[in-house]
């Protein structure tokens, strides 16, 4: 398991989304109210990248159709994605860095 730097805490404020590449594909860091999660950035409906939609509540909603997933579990939280589940990765924060176990 690789360890990927997300980049500073402060550069993703509250409310942003910030894609991460790694080597097992992209990924789309999410700061829910303070609190960091990740999963994979490409959208399972149409391949959009996460990191470009926006933050509804725990959900990250795709900016091209609406599709919503759940940023803790990866899980499909509102169609119209139809393949379910994104993997979802831990994240820490160390430091003044954003931590993601790829
Ligand atoms: S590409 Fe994400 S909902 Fe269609």
């Amino acid at each position: 398991m690789a360890r990927v730097v997300a980049g500073k805490a402060a550069d993703i404020p509250p409310g942003a989304l910030k894609r991460v590449g790694a080597e097992g594909g992209d990924i789309v860091v999410a700061n829910l109210d303070g609190r960091f999660c990740a999963m994979s950035d490409t959208c399972t409906h149409a391949g959009a990248s996460l990191s470009e939609g926006k933050i509804e509540g725990a959900n990250v909603v795709c900016g091209l159709h609406g599709a919503q997933f759940d940023c803790a579990s990866g899980r499909l939280a509102k169609f119209p994605a139809k393949v379910p589940d994104l993997r979802s990765y831990r994240v820490s924060v160390e430091g003044d860095d954003v931590v993601v176990e790829a």
